[in-house]
């Protein structure tokens, strides 16, 4: 029989590679490829035996109704979220950066769950029961009915699972488990894998939701929550910037909902708040029309949310000028630049550019080119564009603007935030709502003259 033999995984991406290097060749992250401990041989075909698998025919499963039971929470952004509310017997990872308030939103989660009815545990690995309780009477969630505790071996969590048979845990965090029958350190990709695969095992067979908490790591001692992914239901990323108060929870991946949704967060000195209109947030701190400033009409999941694009032109001393970017793909503002230069004659040669979404939000769609080139065009006239504009599209290399999705809700949401004039790609089928007029443009050459009369 063949030796298992090592293979070495990126903590970072998850990718597996034959032999170590210092570099991943997957996502480029330095120092993060890890031995991963050989499993034990499977079994081959000539040792086939024990049980066969049940199957069981399709339609045999029941008329029951297509769409799963959810039990909501009662937190708005996080049902959202969630695709509607939680699914029994789904799988969800919470990923984030340490810091960034995962404990404090699952803490959050599991006293509305709990005090919805469902009997919910929150495993911590990495607090005492005492600080959880601690924060939980900060939260002013102490009288939640939500048991706790404080286990990090990962046989008596399923024992304790084993006998609560709750309909929620939370496990605060994956890469605190620690497996005894995988001799690696916690923490290390095969032990937080393991971790992972019983959770996800045990939460299918016993019709349990487990929510797991994963830190996303720089260093590659610690396996990040990439590694497991692929072997949940759910995706959930918490995000924001450190300096900023705004949180953004974001589905990267739903089985039971629409990927890409996004549920906003205000962290105050008594735990999470519910942004019910984020819109209004990302444009409060917008002053009098400054140049430089342009206000995109986004699309995220399935809502419209308004976020203002920040360009700063300057004049570089160095040979090669900087491109600083926040919140956006710096491979786009890299396309962007050059479209405006080959196709309208406007160089950035010469300047450094810096680019940034107000409130610490991060845009990904394509449909916000054309407020970039807006952003861009407007701090290298030192021009500002009208207070009253919203600006979408997306910009194709030959120059020419491309219709974007959603325009009717684009345009409904910045009229209700009082907008009254729209930028749009010719060809989209507006609707505009009353009160609000749509320019609609074929090209950049002709936006550029449009809003700056060249
Ligand atoms: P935490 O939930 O512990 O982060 P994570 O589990 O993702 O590592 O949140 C820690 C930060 O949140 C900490 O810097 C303090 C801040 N915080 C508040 O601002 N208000 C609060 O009510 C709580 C509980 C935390
Ligand atoms: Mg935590």
């Amino acid at each position: 029989m063949a030796k298992p033999t090592a293979t070495f995984t990126c903590t970072a991406c998850g990718a597996r590679h034959k032999k170590w290097a210092g570099q991943c060749e997957a996502c480029g992250a330095w120092n993060t490829i890890q031995e991963e401990a050989p499993l034990a041989a499977g079994p081959s075909a000539k040792s086939l035996g024990g049980a066969r698998g049940r199957m069981i025919p399709l339609a045999d499963l029941g008329t029951a109704e297509p769409e799963p039971p959810r039990a909501a929470s009662g937190l708005a952004e996080l049902d959202r979220v969630l695709g509607g509310g939680l699914v029994p017997a789904s799988a969800i990872l919470v990923g984030g950066d340490p810091g960034i308030g995962k404990s404090t939103l699952l803490l959050q989660a599991a006293a509305s769950f709990a005090r919805k009815g469902l009997k919910c545990l929150y495993i911590s690995g990495e607090e005492a029961s005492a600080q959880v309780r601690m924060r939980a009477h900060r939260l002013g969630l102490a009288d939640a009915p939500v048991k706790l505790a404080t286990e990090t071996s990962l046989r008596d969590i399923l024992t304790t699972l084993d006998a609560e048979r709750p309909d929620l845990a939370i496990i605060d965090s994956i890469q605190t488990m620690w497996a005894d029958t995988v001799d690696s350190a916690p923490g290390s990709v095969s032990q937080v894998r393991a971790a992972a695969h019983e959770l996800t095992s045990f939460a299918k067979r016993r019709g349990s939701a487990v929510m797991l908490v994963g830190h996303v790591t720089k260093e590659g001692q610690i396996a990040g929550p990439r590694v497991v992914e692929h072997m949940v239901d759910t995706v959930l990323y918490f995000e924001g910037e450190r300096g900023h108060q705004f949180r953004i929870l974001r589905a990267v991946k739903n089985r039971f909902g629409p990927a890409d949704e996004i549920g906003v967060f205000e962290m105050t000195g008594a735990g999470l708040a519910e942004v019910a209109n984020p819109s209004a947030l990302f444009l409060s701190e917008r002053d009098n029309p400054a140049p430089g400033a342009a206000v995109f009409a986004g699309i995220e999941g399935t809502r419209p949310v308004l976020t203002e694009i920040q360009a700063l032109v300057a004049p570089s001393p160095l040979a090669t000028p900087r491109r600083t970017v926040v919140g956006l793909d710096a491979g786009r503002l890299a396309t962007t630049l050059a479209v405006l230069e080959a196709r309208c004659g406007i160089p950035f040669a010469g300047f450094d550019v810096f680019l940034n979404v107000a409130g610490g939000m991060k845009v990904t769609e394509p449909a916000a080119d054309l407020a970039v080139a807006a952003a861009l065009l407007s701090a290298r006239e030192d021009a500002a564009l009208p207070a009253d504009c919203v600006v979408f599209g997306e910009i194709s290399l030959s120059g020419a603007l491309r219709p974007v999705g959603q325009t009717e809700n684009r345009l409904k949401e910045a009229r209700k935030l009082g907008f009254s004039s729209a930028i749009a790609p010719a060809r989209s089928k507006p609707g505009a709502p009353a009160g609000m007029t749509v320019r609609q443009i074929a090209d950049l050459t002709a936006f550029v003259g449009e809003m700056f009369g060249a």
